[in-house]
């Protein structure tokens, strides 16, 4: 599944992303090798790394 369709950019490739230790969308698209465009999909992103920080979070307990 496409989280940004501009730059065609993967859930999984996010998510990859995210492990490897992007923090915000900007790095996402850093490590995606890709810019900001329509920024649509900013939020599907931030709601990533939420999941994510709240997995940390959980496991750590
Ligand atoms: S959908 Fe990601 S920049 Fe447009």
């Amino acid at each position: 599944m496409y989280v940004c369709n501009c730059n065609g950019i993967r859930e999984r490739q996010v998510r990859a992303a995210i492990e490897a230790g992007a923090s915000r969308p900007v790095e996402i698209f850093r490590a995606c090798d890709s810019k900001v465009q329509c920024a649509r999909c900013v939020c599907d992103m931030r709601r990533m790394l939420d999941e994510e920080r709240q997995a940390l979070r959980f496991a750590a307990e």
